[in-house]
């Protein structure tokens, strides 16, 4: 796992968009995983800025978002594909009959969604590059504490914790879902690269326990402990439950200049 410790949100975000700028402009078929929260906004602001600027097209790229709520039509203000739109597609080239989340509307059955999802990834040669958030739980996707670190794309019951940290989000009279449609741990690892961004002393516990363990599936992002190309991109507070935060900070420097001589990525 590669861990970089940044002073503040607004570097997360900017690291971020050329992670995802970087794979888009050199692969031909991009396969970008995405996020919804309050993490990725800032990312998804970078990438309209650099769009806007004409340094990236998304227009060759297919993207899986995920999670979704259960029974959520795609109008309802409160689906993650409100938010896609609301936050990058709508201002992007991007075909967004090539942008898919795990819907399931209220009729479907979520076991055949969350085999069709799998399907789909899959024939769109896997994700090259899944961009994470943390819950301050340690779930990654909706994949609560004790979710199989074998799970695929399926339909989950939240936690009390997740649906209290985003009762922010609903008014008090909105109805909340507290099912989910969510990519699996395992799917989340078949992606050849993520880069997870945590922000917020609330994420510090989770953050410890992802990076430092132990493997587990309690603290379902210590996962990515297993995965090959897995990048965390943190801001200080974040960070403050680490112990070998001197090492990461000189392991950054040295990778700075790998990666200026070799790019940043090698397999996908
Ligand atoms: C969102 C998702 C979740 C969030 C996590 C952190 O699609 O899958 O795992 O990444 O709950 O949310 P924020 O960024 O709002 O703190």
């Amino acid at each position: 796992m590669q861990v970089i410790i940044f002073d503040d949100a607004q570097q997360i975000a900017e690291s971020a968009a050329e992670w995802v700028a970087e794979l888009i402009n050199k692969k031909s078929n991009p396969v970008l995983g995405l996020a919804t929260g309050s993490t990725p906004i800032s990312l998804y602001q970078e990438l309209v800025k650099k769009y806007k600027a004409g340094e990236l097209s998304f227009s060759n790229t297919t993207s899986f978002n995920l999670d979704e709520y259960l029974g959520i039509n795609e109008k309802n203000e409160q689906s993650y594909r409100h938010f896609m739109n609301e936050n990058l597609f709508d201002h992007v080239d991007i075909n967004k009959y090539k942008t898919f989340l795990p819907t399931c509307n209220q009729g479907e059955n979520p076991r055949e969604q969350g085999l069709d999802y799998e399907d789909k990834i899959a024939q769109a040669g896997g994700i090259d590059l899944q961009i994470l958030g943390i819950g301050a739980n340690g779930h990654i996707g909706f994949n609560e504490p004790t979710s199989s670190l074998a799970s695929r794309t399926r339909i989950k019951t939240l936690t009390q914790q997740t649906l209290d940290d985003n009762s922010r989000l609903f008014a008090a009279d909105e109805f909340q879902p507290t099912l989910a449609m969510t990519m699996g741990i395992a799917t989340i690892l078949d992606a050849r690269y993520v880069l997870l961004m945590a922000t917020g002393k609330n994420k510090a516990k989770a953050v410890k326990a992802m990076v430092t363990g132990p493997l587990s599936a309690v603290c379902p992002a210590s996962s990515l402990q297993l995965h090959e190309n897995a990048i965390v991109l943190l801001d200080k507070e974040a960070a403050s439950e680490l112990e070998d935060q001197d090492y990461y900070v000189w392991a950054d420097k040295q990778n700075v200049k790998i990666n200026q001589e070799f790019g940043l990525y090698h397999n996908y």
